[in-house]
């Protein structure tokens, strides 16, 4: 990226959260335990929840109800968007129209013609950062079976899996009106809840060229209009095959699954953690098997620093987005990774709408 805005190296990054619902308290905790950035203003459009947000979470900082203030205010550098997901493209887009640095939660768009709104308008400020949360990317067990794959120590990958089972009840639906509506969120389960381990699966598999899904309510019948349950199929683009499946209605609070299975080897994640290794020798599955209990250990000091209830990896993620804004550097997850991963739930959905 190029370098105008380079900050100095000992000022602080002032960040405004737009959104200051559920996920906003992980990214306040996250800013506050960064040293180098600092949250001066929150923004809700329901006034209560944006003095609220202010008052506890970010003392010292200003709210406000008009995103347009943050995007006008000369001593904002930087934006966290916290808000639903039909609300992000024109709030993205409009703070790099004004020349803010952007952390866009997941899912970066609702839509593939916002998210193409949004790559535009990231490439048109090649000189400000503009991330998208994933934060489990951050998470060194994921990390390390990607780089496994990578190096060739399962062999040839023949099929990468993954699942989600969790619950999600009518009450968590009716709370907040954009949830479970295909204007407000884009989907459901697919984009919202699974949208995690579906990145973990592309992202480790080395992306996927082509799906095709089935979908499906089965349990919140008459109470949301979009998917609970979904099935994907996957070519992924090393030729490997897989599938994914997710569902919201399920007996189990929250179950992933995500399997890599190699000429060579193969790997099990149960509940992100390593459930189960093999390997066609010994020897192959000891270094597999070394280089796995290294991230464990690993994941055990990221967990120490954050809240883990989404995980540990926004505190991580939050400090590598402030390190690229210092040091005018690109982010881990940028917005065309994560749009990456946001095109083929949109293709999921468009395949199962034509079912
Ligand atoms: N990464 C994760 O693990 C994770 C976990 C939970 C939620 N999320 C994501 O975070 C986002 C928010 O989810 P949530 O559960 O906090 O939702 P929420 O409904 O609890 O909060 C969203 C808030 O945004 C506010 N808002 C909407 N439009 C606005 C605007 N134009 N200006 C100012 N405020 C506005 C709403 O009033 C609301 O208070 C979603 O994209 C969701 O998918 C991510």
């Amino acid at each position: 990226m190029n370098c105008p805005t380079e900050m100095s190296s000992s000022k602080k990054v002032r960040v405004a959260v737009i959104g200051c619902g559920v996920i906003s308290e992980l990214h306040l905790h996250c800013f506050a335990h960064n040293p180098d950035a600092e949250v001066v203003a929150v923004c809700d459009l329901v006034p209560e929840r944006a003095e609220a947000a202010a008052r506890d979470r970010a003392p010292g900082a200003r709210w406000t109800t008009d995103a347009s203030a943050i995007f006008a205010a000369s001593d904002v550098d930087a934006v966290s968007i916290c808000t639903d997901h039909a609300s992000h493209a024109a709030l993205a887009c409009a703070a790099l129209a004004a020349g803010k640095h952007v952390l866009c939660e997941k899912s970066l768009a609702r839509t593939s013609r916002d998210l193409a709104k949004m790559l535009a308008a990231a490439e048109a400020r090649p000189d400000l950062v503009a991330s998208g949360v994933f934060q489990h990317r951050f998470e060194p067990v994921p990390r390390a079976v990607r780089e496994l794959l990578a190096d060739g120590a399962f062999g040839r990958l023949l099929t990468a899996t993954g699942s989600l089972h969790c619950f999600r009840g009518d009450d968590y639906f009716r709370k907040d009106a954009w949830r479970g509506t295909k204007a407000g969120e884009g989907g459901s389960v697919l984009i919202n809840q699974a949208i995690h381990y579906f990145d973990l699966l592309l992202w480790i598999a080395g992306g996927a060229e082509s799906v095709r899904a089935f979908s499906a309510n089965l349990g919140h019948e008459g109470v949301i209009e979009t998917e609970d349950t979904i099935c994907v199929a996957l070519r992924f683009a090393g030729g490997a095959l897989g599938s994914f499946v997710a569902t919201s209605a399920s007996e189990r609070k929250w179950a992933s699954e995500l399997a890599f299975h190699g000429t060579l080897g193969s790997v099990v994640l149960r509940n992100d953690a390593v459930a189960e290794v093999s390997a066609s020798t010994p020897e192959a599955e000891a270094g597999i098997r070394r280089k796995l209990d290294e991230a464990v250990e690993a994941a055990a000091s990221v967990f120490a620093k954050g809240k883990t209830y989404y995980g540990p990896g926004h505190q991580a993620q939050i400090d590598d987005f402030i390190r690229a804004v210092r040091t005018s550097s690109r982010p881990f997850v940028t917005f065309a990774d994560a749009a990456a991963t946001d095109a083929f739930v949109f293709s999921a959905y468009a395949s199962a709408a034509r079912a």
